[in-house]
Parts: C-alpha cells; structure tokens; sequence
C-alpha cells in the first residue's frame, strides 16, 4: 500500500465552504495537547490534523496509536450554543458523526459503543477523545482510515480498507465526517437533544445490549444499556446513569 500525505487543496474542495479552519501537520506529540497549549483564541470549527502523533491520547488515559498517513488524527474546538449542562452530548454527538458519515460513505453498518467508539462488527475503527477547554471543548477524532493488518494497535481494531476491500481517500472521509459534524450540531442547537437522540439509537451498539462499565472509580456494573438520559448518559436497567466510563458489551 503507497501512503500520500493530506492534500489541502483536495481537504479544502471537499469541504466546499467555510465553515472548518484546517491546519495540516506532519507530526506532532498530540493535536490535541497542541491545540490545548498552543493555539489561541480558537474560535469554533479551528481545526488541527496530523499525519503522526508520537503521544496520541486516548480516553481514560490510554495511548492512541497510528503510523503515519494511515488514520485521520484531528482535533477541532467547538463553542456548543446549548446550556453548559448539555455539553455532555457533545462526545455522543462527534461519535453518532463519524459512525454516520462512514456508513454513508461505505453502505456498510458503523456503530457507536457507549460514548463514542465507533465500531464495525464489534471492531474498533475511531476513537474520540472530547475535553473542556478555552471556554468550549476540544474535539479529538481518530479514525483508521488505510491499515495493513498487521499495523492495527490491537487485535479488536480494524480500518475502513479492511472492510471495505479497497483504500479510501482521507481528504473524503475528513469532509464527511465534519459534514456530518457541523449537521448534528445544528441539530443540537435548533431542535435539542430529543431529535438527536433518536438519531443517536439508531447508530448505537450499546443500547439493549447487556453490558459491563468500568466507572472511573475501579467498581463494575453489569447491567442492561436502556436508553440515555437528558445529559447523555447511559441508562443502566439498575437504575443508574453513568457519565463517564468503559463499556463492554457481553450480549
Ligand atoms: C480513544 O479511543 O480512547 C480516544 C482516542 C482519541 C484519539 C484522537 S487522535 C486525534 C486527537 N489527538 C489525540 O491525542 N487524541 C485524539
């Protein structure tokens, strides 16, 4: 597989409008620890994308690993228009994005895992990593886009080649996505979270499933997904509602 670099021409045709600022790097520790510490003002739809990361972070502390040129590393701030107490959303709504915006472009069927994970028949394709920042928060989006097999940090990853059969142009997958991004934001801010929600039911893994969630705290909970609260949390057949946590699904 030949790997090119980004083309900003090609980012900048594809998105046809002005809506998203896109800066490309070669590499860098993390777009976004970059875009945390060293832009600024950043005003909603700036946008940081790399072709490495040699500290990509993940949720929960964890590493997020690419080689150069295979996945899509961005980072993007967003001002939400909704009240603070909705921002929660936020990282459902970048999920719900990207899960949509790679099933229209394939035919195939991405879901998101509980927040944000999107998945392809229970494997790991994209990773989001959403924090508060500047007034507003810090969207970190990575998606395997062009891997060889052997490439994928973990045995429960995949790309969109390895589903697909065939490469996909970044440039396009890019557009897509934060297509589909800006979409689900004017949704959010014109209609609330009702509309979204049942969007977000229909691209989700999670909900229905029996599932176990690591809370940040070291305890378990195995329960039943059943549904997402006005906040955007899970709603556990226990009676909870988790707002941050790791999921795995056992049925
Ligand atoms: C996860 O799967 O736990 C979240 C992964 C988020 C990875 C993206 S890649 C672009 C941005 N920069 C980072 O360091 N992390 C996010």
């Amino acid at each position: 597989m030949i790997h090119v670099p980004l083309n900003p021409q090609r980012i900048s045709q594809a998105l046809g409008n002005g809506y998203w600022r896109v800066k490309v790097i070669s590499e860098t520790t993390s777009t976004q620890s970059e875009i945390i510490n060293n832009f600024s003002p950043l005003q909603h739809g700036d946008l940081l994308i790399a072709e490495f990361q040699n500290n990509g972070r993940g949720r929960l502390d964890r590493k997020f690993i690419a080689p150069p040129m295979r996945a899509l590393l961005f980072s993007t701030f967003i001002k939400p228009e909704r009240a603070i107490s909705e921002w929660g959303w936020l990282p459902l709504i970048i999920g719900l994005s990207v899960a949509e915006a790679l099933s229209e472009l394939t035919g195939k069927e991405f879901l998101t895992k509980w927040p944000n994970d999107v998945l392809y028949e229970g494997k790991k394709v994209s990773g989001i990593l959403c924090e508060s920042s500047h007034g507003g928060l810090i969207a970190g989006v990575g998606i395997n886009v062009n891997f060889e097999k052997s490439e994928l940090p973990v045995k429960n990853a995949s790309a969109i080649n390895l589903v697909t059969g065939s490469e996909a142009e970044r440039e396009l997958v890019l557009a897509a996505t934060l297509g589909k991004i800006s979409e689900n934001l004017k949704i959010w801010n014109e209609s609330g979270v009702n509309l979204l929600a049942d969007i977000y039911l229909k691209y989700s893994a999670t909900i229905g499933k029996e599932v176990r969630v690591e809370l940040g705290n070291g305890n378990t909970i195995s329960a039943i997904a059943i549904g997402l609260s006005e906040f955007g949390e899970l709603k556990l057949s226990n009676g909870s509602a988790v707002s941050i946590g790791d999921v795995t699904h056992l049925r």
